[in-house]
């Protein structure tokens, strides 16, 4: 079977992870990698056998092919997804998508227009143990849902951003509350702020509410010693409680405490898979532009909470 032609656009710490995986999947060859970095994008090009550019422009010129994955800085990302699309090819595009809604609406509206698939980085979806709690959320195998608490904190970044904790961290915990529920937020209120960075929130707390009562809260930062990323649902009936990090998963109820055991699979690995796959396949991926451009809302709503000091209704 032909495999599918992907380049990278970005090839600093996590579009490096992009290239190897590409390089490593069956269906997939990586064609040529991008960074404006001349020097990065010889090296990760001669590690993985591809070619190196330091123009996108140039690069997608290139007919071999047919699929990008935009991993460079979040500012950036939207201009450089919005090249690929125009080019023809279908996106993967990381997290924040983009750094407004307007830019992503723009990606999508482009998209949709030339028919391609796009996609959005929220690499947590592909963690087994969050599959089963949605699924045990739809199901009620936990009674009722209540609320969901997700903890995303570490200390200072070694690469600090250009975008701030909201839309860097606290985004991947926005859409899986999205995710989970499958529902949309009605309201969403917010405290962020500043200790360190000098332009950007470096920690925030987030609540978002649902037309049904249930609730969500999301504490991110970049102020705490160590790194902690955990989600604990509860239920009417259990709770369930997941460490995205060792891909551990809890479900605790007044009768037992059970464990379930899945083997650790790493998330990028699947999610570039099932890129690949909804192309070659021509189905829809499972995280669209529009759950990419959802998310990228709240997150601005939040900051706007926290700016106004008042919780900000969420238009449905
Ligand atoms: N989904 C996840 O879990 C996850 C994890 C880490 C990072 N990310 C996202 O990936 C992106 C990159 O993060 P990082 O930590 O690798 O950053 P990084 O600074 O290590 O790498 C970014 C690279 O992009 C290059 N670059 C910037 N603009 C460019 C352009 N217009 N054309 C070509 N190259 C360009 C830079 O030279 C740099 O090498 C960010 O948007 C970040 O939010 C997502």
């Amino acid at each position: 079977m032909k495999k599918l032609g992907v380049a990278v656009i970005g090839t600093g710490f996590w579009g490096k992870n992009h290239a190897r995986i590409y390089q490593e999947l069956e269906s997939t060859e990586l064609i040529a990698v991008c960074d404006a970095n001349a020097e990065r994008a010889k090296s990760v090009a001669n590690q993985f056998s591809a070619k190196a550019y330091t123009s996108s422009t140039r690069m997608l010129k290139n007919t071999e092919i047919e699929a990008v994955s935009v991993c460079t800085w979040s500012t950036m990302l939207a201009k450089e997804a919005l090249k690929a699309l125009k080019a023809g090819k279908h996106v993967l595009v990381e997290k924040p998508m983009a750094t407004n809604t307007r830019q992503a609406e723009k990606l999508l509206e482009t998209a949709d227009k030339n028919g391609l698939h796009l996609t959005v980085g929220f690499l947590m979806r592909f963690i087994p143990g969050l599959q089963q709690i949605r699924e045990a959320v739809a199901s009620k195998k936990i009674g009722e849902l209540v609320c969901a608490t997700a903890k995303r904190v570490s200390q200072w970044p070694e690469r600090i951003g250009d975008v701030g904790v909201v839309k860097d961290t606290a985004i991947h915990d926005i859409d899986i509350m999205r995710y989970i529920s499958g529902e949309e937020p009605c309201s969403v209120y917010a405290k962020a702020g500043s200790m360190r960075h000098r332009k950007f929130e470096d920690y925030a707390q987030i609540m978002l509410t649902f037309e049904d009562g249930k609730s969500a809260f999301i504490e991110s930062n970049w102020l705490t010693p160590y790194k902690t990323r955990t989600l604990t649902v509860t239920g009417s009936d259990a709770i369930m409680r997941l460490d995205y990090i060792t891909q551990e998963l809890w479900v605790e109820s007044a009768e037992k405490n059970l464990q379930p055991r899945y083997p650790f699979q790493e998330p990028l690995k699947l999610e570039l898979q099932h890129f690949a796959d909804c192309i070659t396949k021509k189905e829809k991926p499972v995280i669209t532009g529009a759950d990419g451009l959802r998310a990228l809302k709240i997150a601005e709503a939040a900051l706007q909470s926290s700016a106004k000091n008042r919780a900000v209704k969420l238009k449905p």
